[in-house]
């Protein structure tokens, strides 16, 4: 069985920030996120930003984050969303607390074995000690290793199919979609975590 270690990221991990984006880059596509804006994101306390390692001297093999959404986060969610799809009204408007599943990432080799069901623990987790509300989208890519089996596995409820979801993103953005390229036409998943009630 192989073991690994998880590890939460703080504002001062640069190196391994910068670690974790080259194995974003290669597989999820380039232009993830900037080091700079992580590491302001874990200064206020918004983003949670795992890493996993196994082997000594440690090799990196996973790398997943979730994040509390302010309102300019909500609106760069849901703006590439069928109208109606998720309300709106930005949190803040209703003293709603929304987080979602960002990226997750995990090295081929390592892949089945449960690390990335073990990072989506994690992630789950933190969410729902801080968010009313949380979502995730799964890539629908064509090859094996997406997240939407596991993630229904630990409770999210699959909402919608979001189809060219990425495209702004491709388009005008700086993403490139590994698969396709620019633009990119997968699909996500919306799936959305029930939260606990007592909020
Ligand atoms: C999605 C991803 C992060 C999952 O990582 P992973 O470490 O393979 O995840 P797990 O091992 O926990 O689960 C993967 C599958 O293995 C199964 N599995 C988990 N532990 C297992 C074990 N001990 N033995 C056998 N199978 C196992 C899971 O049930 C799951 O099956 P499913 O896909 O049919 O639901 C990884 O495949 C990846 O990086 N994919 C490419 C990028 C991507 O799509 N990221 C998600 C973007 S939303």
């Amino acid at each position: 069985m192989t073991t690994w270690t998880i590890t939460a990221l703080g504002p001062g991990d640069r190196r391994a920030a910068a670690d974790a984006g080259r194995l974003t880059d290669a597989i999820l596509g380039s232009g993830m996120f900037s080091v700079g804006q992580v590491l302001e994101d874990l200064r206020d306390g918004t983003l949670l930003f795992l890493t996993a390692y196994v082997g000594t001297p440690p090799v990196l093999v996973g790398v997943a984050t979730a994040r509390v959404l302010n309102d300019d986060d909500y609106h760069d969610f849901i703006a590439p969303m069928p109208p109606g799809t998720l309300p709106a009204a930005p949190p803040s408007a209703g003293g709603r607390r929304i987080g979602r599943l960002h990226y997750s990432a995990v090295t081929a080799p390592m892949r089945g074995r449960g690390l990335g069901s073990a990072l989506a623990v994690h992630r789950t987790e933190w969410l729902s000690e801080r968010c009313t509300e949380a979502y995730a989208i799964s890539w629908l890519h064509r090859q094996p290793g997406r997240s939407d089996g596991l993630l229904k596995a630990l409770g999210w409820q699959p909402v919608s199919t979001l189809h060219d979801y990425w495209l702004p993103a491709t388009t005008t953005g700086d993403h490139s979609c590994p698969q396709c390229g620019r633009p990119c036409h997968c699909a996500g998943l919306l799936l959305r975590m029930p939260m606990p009630s007592h909020f």
